[in-house]
């Protein structure tokens, strides 16, 4: 399992690069217009904070347009690119066409017909948009079960996006998710419980340890 920073702020993969579990950047194009820098700018320095894969999601929607802003993006980011094409009959045929030079996800699936494809098109990665599926849809965690099932002999993996909470995310992964992505304020919350907190305390007040 990875689980990755959904954000394309530098300061905040700064703070993502300090807590050492981060494995990389998800970025898409509403993330990268809330960021100061250029695109080209932006990517490079998110870059350079991770040692893991940073996402680019291609904005295009003709295919030959897409295939170029693809290869573009694997200019800037490097080794460390993986695309995300989303869902659409056009994005899966750019999957098709760049899965063996360029690593390629397939983003906004809500369905496990298109998981399906995603990996009929080579992607290694099928992102479900669980929170916004439950808002649309009714239950986002029953899309990502439904694509674990038709995934299982198959090797594309599910990355859980658009989640709200440390629950939503657990359950995501219950439900058969292989990684997530989670904006910064939702890794730190993932660390936290009141209870270990006050069972922390508890030690502090009663125990001894080297210093
Ligand atoms: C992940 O790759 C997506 O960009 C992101 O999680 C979308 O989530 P949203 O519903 O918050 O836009």
């Amino acid at each position: 399992m990875a689980i990755y920073l959904d954000s394309a702020l530098v300061s905040e993969a700064e703070i993502a690069n300090k807590i050492g579990w981060v494995r990389g950047i998800t970025t898409n194009p509403t993330l990268l217009s809330k960021s100061d820098l250029p695109p080209e700018i932006a990517l490079k320095k998110l870059t350079a904070l991770t040692s893991g894969p940073v996402f680019y999601q291609v904005m295009a929607h003709e295919l030959a347009d897409m295939l170029s802003e693809a290869r573009k993006a694997r200019e800037i980011i490097g080794e460390q690119t993986i695309l995300k094409i989303p869902a659409t009959s056009v994005g899966f045929q750019a999957v098709a066409r760049l899965s063996s030079e360029i690593d390629c996800s397939v983003t906004a699936i809500y369905s496990a017909a298109q998981a399906v494809i995603a990996s009929e098109a080579g992607a290694n990665m099928a992102i479900a948009y669980v929170n916004r599926a439950t808002r649309l849809l009714g239950d986002g965690i029953a899309l990502v079960r439904d694509m674990a099932s038709v995934l299982k002999n198959s090797k594309t993996e599910i990355l859980a996006a658009s989640i709200k909470s440390p629950q939503e995310a657990a359950a995501a992964i219950q439900a058969g998710a292989n990684h997530l992505t989670l904006p910064l304020a939702m890794l730190q919350a993932m660390t936290i419980h009141e209870f270990s907190e006050i069972t922390v305390e508890e030690f502090t007040q009663n125990g001894i340890g080297l210093n």
